[in-house]
């Protein structure tokens, strides 16, 4: 394996946590990149690795598990296997997709805390935490709660009041009790191992300076991170979930391992190297994953969502250095997060999209294009279904589809089926098989540095060449006059087709198949583990695939177009309560903002009043326009409420209003004034009306 033709490539997807499906911000985040990434670089031949697991230990897994009153492992038996399957029918081509709750994971991440134990790596710390004596267990933060010292609120959680914001100590809880058994949890003794990152502050400052191509949302918050200097990390708890502690280090160093576990976040990321070994016992060589963690010439890549930027960057990379016999990772190209139709994705409201739900109703390759064209890769992007739907009906039915069938159509009817041969090619013949030898290196070198995007615009741009130029030779005209340049634009439109069906591989891995069956293209080096070898790989694309004489397959439709109600019920979908599935967690009550003094707030002047006229803003999503009853004078005042309230329902309704607000122009409208609302935290919106009549002063 010292081939220097190819690349060792090692690439690892976030561990999804077992305790719900995949939505469509895992897929932006981290899946479809790593997909894109790896199905390139095998297509380029190089030697790739993907694995990929569910993230089974940790205190999400329980709380969720306790809160539908099962055990943590029967949640995980439920979710791992919806999970593996999504993945799937989605066309993710891991090596190896695995579990934390493995054998296999136990014990390399049990060796990986002792390695790092033995060699003094973790300083150990005793503190007073609180203790359920009636369950028998530490609890950790969220299972204690308790009235809120700030608030008076009573059923604040043991590290944050959901009332008013603030960020406490469980200790700070007046009356606290353990959410496991109603106790009153006693403050005992325990110890605990930390990684101490700032130990590691220095190496880390001096890798991250090697990096200086990383993606600028990566390095940005990583160096906010240093700048602030690392603290500190725990990295055992006293939970009754996750690895256990290896009992002989602990012994060791004085310490009882009773009760104690990994955290979740040291054990998780060594999940890719499980996941690696048993990749390699799966293919009889349990040797076989060291290469691709410990060379130094191989290509680490992690794929996450920049929420576990941290961890990837700077508390992992961190436990590898300080393990010695690894290799440090080339590229964390971390995604942004993904919006739903301009809303903050959020799974308690159902304001998600559901793989295993897309799935039923819609194919893969539809959901990775579109995707791809919307990756949230330098800053948050919004998924939006007419988007989706306009890609597939006029990128992918009305350019590639379009393309694909004109061409297979014209050889059947007027080549036999067959390959035409290229003989005195026009200008445009050639510049058009000079143009198709570009795209291999074009497409490749945006998916190699992670611009996914720009990769798939680069691969539809092949297919609007092809389009181009069949329309500019017209072949169903010189079909009379000059049959030999008709025989050609059959002869380079296929030429074209064979290289979209290499070219597409990446993004759309089921539909190029396909393609290569109408055309009877094989050979071709396959985009997933264990398929066929191939002599054509992603660069021959460059050259002619398809020899003169070649027989052709039967002429298909690739793409149809989606209709408005498809695309309607899926947005019916959002929001709306699913079948079946637990309720999540209800969503925090906004902070309290900062505090203002009295002459802040003796500026504002709030009127009542009554909404006579409301409308629909013509062309706005959001806005209605209405005219509000101040008693002195009638004010415009447009709200963004149109999802909410149907304008008719409005009319007659008692509003709060700011009555002296600036006036401000939207889509070239004015707006004179506020309606106030009381949103909850489910993003609900209520009226505030009341008593009194139009143009009474509120304070
Ligand atoms: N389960 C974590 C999440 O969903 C990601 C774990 S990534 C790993 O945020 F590196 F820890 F595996
Ligand atoms: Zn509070």
């Amino acid at each position: 394996m010292s081939d220097a033709s190819f690349n060792r490539i090692m690439v690892t997807a976030a561990l999804p946590y077992a305790n719900g499906p995949v939505h469509l911000g895992h897929l932006a985040g981290a899946y479809l990149p790593a997909d894109l990434f790896s199905r390139f670089q095998r297509m380029k031949g190089e030697d790739v690795v993907f694995v990929c697991g569910s993230d089974e230990m940790g205190v999400a897994i329980m709380v969720r598990a306790r809160k539908e009153g099962i055990d943590p492992q029967a949640l995980v038996d439920r979710y791992h296997p919806m999970i593996e399957e999504a993945f799937s029918g989605f066309g993710m081509s891991f090596d190896h997709y695995g579990r934390t709750t493995s054998p296999v994971h136990a014990e390399t991440s049990q060796d990986f805390f002792r390695t790092l134990a033995r060699k003094d790596v973790f300083t150990l710390r005793t503190e007073e935490q609180l203790y359920d004596p009636e369950v028998g267990i530490f609890l950790a933060d969220r299972f204690v709660i308790g009235t809120c010292p700030v608030c008076g609120y009573e059923d604040a959680y043991g590290d944050q009041c959901e009332k008013c914001g603030s960020t406490l100590s469980p200790r700070e809880l007046i009356n606290p009790r353990s959410t496991l058994s109603d106790a009153t949890p006693e403050l005992r003794e325990t110890t605990h191992f930390y990684l101490p990152l700032g130990d590691f502050q220095g190496r880390l400052d001096q890798w991250i300076s090697t990096k200086p191509d990383w993606k600028p949302n990566v390095l940005g918050q990583v160096r906010s991170w240093l700048n602030d200097g690392l603290k500190d990390r725990a990295i055992t708890r006293d939970v009754p979930w996750g690895v256990p502690v290896p009992t002989d280090v602990a012994e060791e160093l004085g310490i009882d391992a009773e009760g104690k576990v990994i955290y979740v976040w040291f054990d998780a990321p060594i999940g890719y190297i499980s996941d690696t070994k048993e990749w390699a016992i799966k293919q009889g060589d349990s040797d076989a994953w060291k290469p691709y963690w410990q060379a130094d010439d191989t290509r680490l890549v992690h794929f996450i969502g920049k929420d576990n930027i941290v961890f990837h960057c700077l508390m992992f990379p961190a436990m590898l250095m300080a393990h010695g016999d690894y290799t440090l990772p080339e590229n964390v190209p971390a995604n942004e997060f993904l919006n739903i139709e301009g809303d903050k994705l959020s799974t308690s409201r159902n304001w998600a999209v559901w793989l295993h739900e897309y799935l039923e109703e819609l194919d893969p390759d539809l959901l990775r294009y579109a995707l791809a064209t919307m990756l949230p890769e330098t800053k948050d992007a919004d998924f939006n279904w007419s988007e989706f739907q306009t890609r597939v009906n006029s990128e992918l039915a009305d350019v590639l589809g379009n393309f694909v069938n004109r061409t297979l159509t014209f050889a059947a009817r007027f080549a036999d089926g067959q390959v035409p041969a290229l003989v005195d090619p026009s200008d445009a013949d050639k510049a058009a098989l000079e143009e198709l030898a570009t795209f291999p290196e074009r497409i490749g070198k945006a998916y190699d540095a992670y611009r996914n995007r720009e990769a798939v615009f680069e691969t539809m741009a092949l297919a609007r060449l092809g389009n181009k130029y069949f329309n500019d030779t017209e072949p169903w005209h010189t079909r009379k006059s000059n049959p030999q340049a008709c025989a050609n634009t059959i002869h380079v439109s296929l030429q074209i087709c064979a290289a979209l069906s290499v070219l597409m591989e990446p993004a759309l891995p089921f539909s190029a198949a396909k393609l290569r069956g109408m055309l009877k293209l094989d050979g071709v080096r396959s985009s997933i583990p264990g398929g066929e070898a191939g002599s054509i790989g992603w660069d021959d694309a460059a050259k002619p695939l398809l020899p003169d004489c070649h027989t052709l397959g039967e002429a298909g439709i690739l793409f149809t177009k989606i209709e408005d109600d498809v695309i309607e019920a899926q947005k019916a979908k959002l929001g709306a309560a699913s079948d079946g599935e637990a309720e999540e967690e209800a969503a925090p009550f906004e902070p309290v903002k900062d505090t203002i003094q009295y002459d802040d707030f003796a500026k504002l002047d709030f009127r009542m009043g009554t909404i006579v006229e409301a409308e629909e803003m013509p062309k706005s999503k959001k806005l209605v326009k209405t005219v509000v009853d101040l008693g002195f004078e009638k004010r415009q005042i447009l709200a963004g409420i149109k999802e909410h309230f149907a304008p008719e329902d409005l009319i007659g309704k008692r509003v709060a209003v700011v009555a002296n607000l600036a006036p401000r122009k939207m889509m070239g409208t004015e707006s004179q004034g506020m309606i106030l609302m009381a949103e909850d935290r489910e993003g609900a919106l209520f009226l505030m009306g009341s008593e009194g009549e139009n143009g009474s002063v509120i304070r």
